[in-house]
């Protein structure tokens, strides 16, 4: 690996006391580039804009993918990553349905350790803190043909992320939009997902919803996302959440959820959650908690589900009765090096 160390490091300018999710970048950056059918050298180099023409093919035609994982500081100032190996087979699933070329596991794990060794201190140490890692693949030839990219670069980016604790949300169950369908890239971690997501999701706040519950586009009738995240349903002391498919994203989080919840004995249903159990379960007074889960914010907890034209309340479980924030803290804990990890899922 090439290493080229920043000159004018920023750390010291950084208020760990006043920043938001995504938007202070560490001094370092991975970059690693292919052309000619293979990937070259990766390099550690000082974070900044590179040059791309506007006829860049990623801009043109959407060739690109991402990850999002976090790095954790204990109070002994040791620093971790959680379960790096799934994001690195997710990042290279993503990029074989986009048509680019997979990304060699040296470059993913010896890029993000180079990374984050060399800005150790920018991991925030702290209740709620953490590192947010950013790998990303993206086309980078210049040239307008609607064809595969010839030219890509990983990257490798990461901002310091603050408390996961957001306040309750209210969300939409969607009934016309949809964010994936069958045989499409709703598995995949593609950028366009998100750009496709953004223009319902502002009907939705415009109704006075934060997010939207994602639903099948054929029938409306099924849950599949919620906003960015993977989305779990509490009806009475069980749990469901959606299969991961061609159409449901394999969150890391999801699945760390739901072998937590085993762990502690709660029923765990994998399999439809359809929108009329769930709001038969609401008039029954059975339906206890829905939430989202994902990396960048670990859990969301709804206050309110929207459908049609009525808006259900969810009941307000204090911290102990929640089973999303009971395993959000299991979670953490073993995150921030809190708690025994028996999964082996610390790096
Ligand atoms: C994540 O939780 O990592 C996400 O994908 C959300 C991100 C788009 C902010």
């Amino acid at each position: 690996m090439i290493i080229q160390k920043s000159d004018n490091p920023r750390i010291g300018s950084f208020d760990p006391e006043n920043y938001s999710f995504g938007d202070h970048f560490i001094d370092h950056m991975i970059i690693c580039e292919y052309e000619n059918g293979q990937w070259g050298e990766p390099k550690l180099m000082p974070y900044g804009p590179l040059p791309f023409s506007p006829a860049n093919m990623a801009f043109n035609y959407g060739q690109a993918c991402f990850e999002g994982m976090k790095a954790y500081k204990d109070k002994n100032g040791d620093v971790f990553l959680f379960r790096p190996e799934k994001n690195f087979e997710r990042i290279n699933k993503s990029a074989t349905r986009l048509a680019m070329p997979e990304v060699p596991e040296e470059a993913f794990m010896q890029g993000l350790k180079v990374l984050i060794d060399a800005d150790r201190d920018w991991v925030p140490h702290g209740e709620g803190k953490s590192l947010y890692i950013r790998p990303l693949i993206f086309a980078t030839e210049e040239a307008l043909k609607a064809r595969i990219s010839t030219k890509y670069m990983f990257a490798i980016v990461a901002s310091p992320a603050k408390s996961y604790y957001s306040a309750p949300v209210s969300v939409k169950i969607s009934d016309y939009y949809s964010r994936a369908s069958s045989g499409g890239v709703g598995f995949a971690k593609a950028a366009g997902n998100y750009a496709a997501s953004f223009y319902p999701t502002k009907l939705a706040n415009e109704e006075g919803y934060e997010q939207i519950i994602w639903t099948d586009d054929a029938t409306h009738e099924n849950f599949e996302e919620s906003g960015t995240m993977n989305v779990f349903v509490r009806i009475n002391d069980t749990i469901y959440t959606p299969a991961t498919s061609d159409k449901i994203l394999d969150g890391v989080t999801r699945d760390s959820f739901i072998q937590l919840a085993k762990k502690r004995g709660i029923e765990v249903v994998v399999g439809d959650v359809k929108v009329k159990d769930v709001i038969a379960a609401h008039e029954r007074g059975e339906l206890k908690e829905v939430w989202g889960v994902g990396t960048a914010v670990v859990t969301s907890v709804f206050e309110a589900i929207g459908y049609k034209d009525k808006k259900y309340d969810l009941p307000k479980l204090s911290a102990e009765e929640s089973y999303a924030l009971t395993l959000q803290r299991d979670l953490v804990a073993i995150q921030t090096n809190n708690a025994e990890d028996p999964f082996g899922w610390r790096v």
